[in-house]
């Protein structure tokens, strides 16, 4: 889409994408362009596939926004003319490191997609429709993107489907001249899947889901954070929205007997490299016992991860 609008106005060298490492976009060939290329989930492939722009995202270190903003701002200075668009998962990225960033880093990451003429696309597959405490992850910082990905939530996980938003401007520029958009699968816009959507959404949105993720994310801290300080093979817990995150010093021995662990404690979590990570639903009511069941189970296993590491 970000091509396609660029080449209909007149500037078909602006093809390439500019992101952060540590993102994680999916597995598609387009999307695994943009993943990060060195934490392992398509190393595989990297002979086959388009060749992205990467700038470092912010290390946890005092500061570490600022830089890594500042290495944007020189990728674009330098390479902005044949850039199409920065992607990136605002606030918080998904399975490629699970890492936060603040309001203020993507409001500054969106001013340079504007001062330096490049498309903004926020990848909300995995943050939006609340899961962050806010209905779209954007809506922390108050910017809003050029083109929008959604799925996951969409559909409430009942019926596979995505979506692509943009702006008129984008889709004007697609259109001008009887110019149509260049994608169109054959299930694109399944009646189904959107019946199911819409149904989705209207019940996220009559339901209390604010307060059901600010109940979530209070019990989450509760029953996670203490890690920092029993356990020495945890580097850090973050927690935000619905979201809890605990990332170990090294990835986890076994894969296996970490989720072994976690089954027998009646939780089905999927520990990746050094993340064991929880997103508990919010669209029923889910009580304060139910998130004890999560936070206790990853206090179990990590617990005996650090055994076997003894
Ligand atoms: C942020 C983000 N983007 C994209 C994807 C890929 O979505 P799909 O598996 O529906 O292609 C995911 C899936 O986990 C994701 O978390």
């Amino acid at each position: 889409m970000a091509v396609q609008f660029w080449y209909k106005t007149g500037k078909p060298q602006k093809g390439k994408f500019l992101t952060i490492t540590n993102g994680y976009h999916g597995d598609t060939f387009g999307a695994m362009s943009v993943c990060d290329p060195v934490n392992g989930m398509h190393g595989m492939f990297q002979n086959v596939l388009a060749q992205q722009l990467f700038v470092d995202s912010p290390s946890s270190c005092p500061g570490g926004e600022k830089e890594s903003a500042c290495k944007m701002r020189k990728m674009l200075q330098q390479k902005s003319n044949d850039i199409a668009a920065v992607i990136m998962e605002p606030i918080i990225q998904g399975a490629g490191g699970m890492k936060v960033h603040s309001p203020w880093y993507l409001r500054e990451i969106r001013n340079l997609c504007y001062e330096f003429d490049v498309l903004f696309i926020a990848d909300e597959i995995a943050t939006g429709f609340g899961r962050t405490g806010e209905l779209f992850a954007c809506n922390h910082a108050d910017i809003s993107p050029d083109i929008l990905c959604l799925g996951k939530a969409l559909t409430g996980g009942y019926m596979t489907m995505g979506a692509t938003l943009t702006t008129p401007r984008i889709c004007e520029g697609i259109s001008k001249d009887n110019g149509v958009f260049m994608h169109g699968p054959t299930f694109m816009g399944n009646p189904l899947a959107s019946a199911v959507a819409l149904a989705s959404v209207r019940l996220l949105l009559d339901s209390p889901w604010k307060e059901r993720v600010r109940k979530t994310e209070k019990q989450l801290k509760k029953g996670l954070t203490s890690l920092m300080e029993t356990s020495n093979i945890v580097k850090d817990v973050r927690i935000l929205g619905a979201i809890g995150v605990c990332e170990l010093k090294e990835p986890v021995s076994d894969m296996t007997k970490v989720q072994d662990d976690l089954i027998s404690n009646g939780v089905w979590l999927r520990p990746f490299g050094k993340l064991l990570y929880t997103m508990p639903p919010f669209n029923a009511p889910i009580g304060k016992e139910e998130v004890n069941v999560i936070t206790n189970a990853v206090l179990e296993a990590v617990k005996h991860e650090q055994n076997r590491r003894q």
